[in-house]
């Protein structure tokens, strides 16, 4: 089998083909434009490896897109802008990236016969639900620029199925975390400031609930949907471990050890979210996935990587980055 990866120098990619080819013998062509979350160094215990092949290029593009879909079987789609604050700042990438590269590359798929479409949604797309779960059937209702960019990309795949018969699958997981992960999103950037004595700048009042799951299990759980999921259909991926910002906060300072005056509250994120809860039966009872990280494990294994990585994100942390950090927290950490 030769497997398509798009976004795959990015967080959840690049643990994908890690994974993946720790396992199988497939040949991975990993196609990634490298824009700020895409890194060369997450794919470095497989740049050498004669079954993989890296191709800098856009989804956008429709030669690059043909060039680096040439042969392969299927294809497994990560590639996007990410970031829910940056979408807010800036929608336009967000509707290129998400919306139009994907109609890129399922047009591709169409011409190159693929064989499996794996498009990889997110929670996001059901938006904030008081109480109960969303299931895979439950009502869109997408808020940030960023969750109505995966909502369209997400119905746009579907409708490829509906439309041309494209074997396509979407999944929406939830909130992930684990090593490589761009130290913007929660997790690590706490992790990290919290390691550089920073403060921890939380939203609001940090009782916004959200589902975590390691890495390692979506990436399982992407593998089975490969492999096993209904061509058409939709399989959420949750980690059901529903947590507050703040528990997690007091979660690593405990961990590590830090005071709880690093905790700084700052002026909330426009259009906040308070609280995603996918349920994820369908792909447990129809696929047999299940996370098999417990959130406690998962961030041991995480703090750990953090600890001993430092000169992968210090490198981040001192360069384009750090000047969107400082424009984006530097008001709200100043007027805490
Ligand atoms: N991080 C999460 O918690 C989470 C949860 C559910 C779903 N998802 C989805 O999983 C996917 C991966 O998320 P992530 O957190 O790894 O994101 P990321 O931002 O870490 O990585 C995105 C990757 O896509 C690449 N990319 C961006 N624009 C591109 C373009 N035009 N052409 C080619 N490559 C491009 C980037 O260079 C980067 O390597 C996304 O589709 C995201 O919506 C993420």
């Amino acid at each position: 089998m030769k497997l398509l990866v798009t976004g795959g120098a990015g967080f959840i990619g690049s643990n994908f083909v890690r994974y993946f080819m720790g396992r199988h013998e497939s040949a991975v062509v990993t196609l990634d434009a490298l824009t700020y979350a895409g890194n060369l160094a997450n794919l470095e215990p497989v740049l050498k490896n004669h079954r993989h092949t890296f191709v800098k290029g856009d989804i956008c593009d429709p030669a690059a897109v043909d060039a680096a879909m040439a042969g392969a079987d299927a294809v497994i789609h990560f590639a996007a802008e990410s970031h829910v604050d940056r979408s807010i700042e800036n929608a336009g990438v967000f509707l290129q990236t998400n919306v139009l590269g994907t109609g890129v590359l399922l047009e591709a798929a169409r011409r190159h016969n693929i064989k499996k479409f794996v498009h990889v949604s997110t929670d996001e797309v059901y938006g904030s639900i008081a109480e109960g779960y969303s299931g895979e059937s439950s009502h869109l209702h997408p808020n940030s620029p960023y969750a109505a960019s995966k909502a369209s990309s997400d119905l746009l795949a579907l409708s490829y199925h509906a439309t041309f018969g494209l074997p396509v699958v979407v999944t929406r997981c939830s909130n992930n975390f684990g090593p490589y992960q761009f130290p913007e999103k929660l997790i690590p950037l706490f992790i990290t400031n919290a390691l550089e004595d920073k403060p921890l700048p939380i939203y609001g009042d940090g009782l916004y609930v959200r589902d975590w799951i390691y890495v390692d299990d979506h990436c399982a759980a992407v593998e089975k949907v490969l492999f096993a999921g209904r061509e058409g259909e939709v399989y959420n991926i949750g980690g059901t471990k529903d947590r507050t910002n703040l528990s997690i906060t007091d979660l690593i300072l405990q961990k590590l050890g830090k005071p709880q005056s690093l905790k700084k509250n700052v002026q909330d994120r426009l259009g906040h979210d308070r609280r995603y809860a996918i349920d994820s039966a369908k792909i447990e009872s129809e696929l047999g996935w299940r996370p098999a990280f417990t959130f406690d494990e998962a961030m041991e294994k995480t703090i750990g990587w953090y600890l001993e990585n430092r000169e992968w994100w210090g490198a981040i942390k001192s360069g384009e980055y750090r000047a969107y950090y400082e424009k984006h927290y530097a008001r709200r950490l100043a007027e805490s």
